[in-house]
């Protein structure tokens, strides 16, 4: 009985716990950005010296407020996988806090 409930643990409750990590998917934030956000601005923005965007999470805030702009109605998994792509190309905040 004991075993079956430690498969339990292991096979159902455990990816669980990863998944969130898992879900991050960097070429479809590259995807997601490159078709739709470089309307407005490119790339020089998030590497000009005088950038307002100082942790990741005023990133994640300012994806949102320019996703609301552009009228996209994107789920926050997407916006997730946008500021994950961002942060790996041009923040480099550090996310092990
Ligand atoms: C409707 C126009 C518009 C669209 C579309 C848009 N943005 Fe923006 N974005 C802005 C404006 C305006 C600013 C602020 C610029 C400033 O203050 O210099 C900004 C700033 C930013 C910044 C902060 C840059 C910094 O200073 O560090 C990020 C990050 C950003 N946008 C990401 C995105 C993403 C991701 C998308 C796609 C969802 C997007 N933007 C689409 C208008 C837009």
């Amino acid at each position: 009985m004991k075993k079956i409930y430690e498969l339990i643990v292991c096979v159902i409750i455990i990816p669980f716990f990863l998944t969130p990590v898992l879900a991050i998917d960097l070429e479809n934030g590259k995807t997601l950005h490159d078709e739709n956000c470089l309307r407005c601005h490119n790339e020089s923005k998030y590497i000009r010296e005088d950038r307002m965007i100082k942790n990741f999470q005023q990133l994640h805030e300012r994806i949102k407020q320019c996703e609301l702009m552009a009228e996209l109605t994107w789920f926050d998994e997407e916006i997730d996988d946008v500021a994950a792509y961002l942060n790996d190309q041009f923040y480099y905040f550090n996310l092990e806090k």
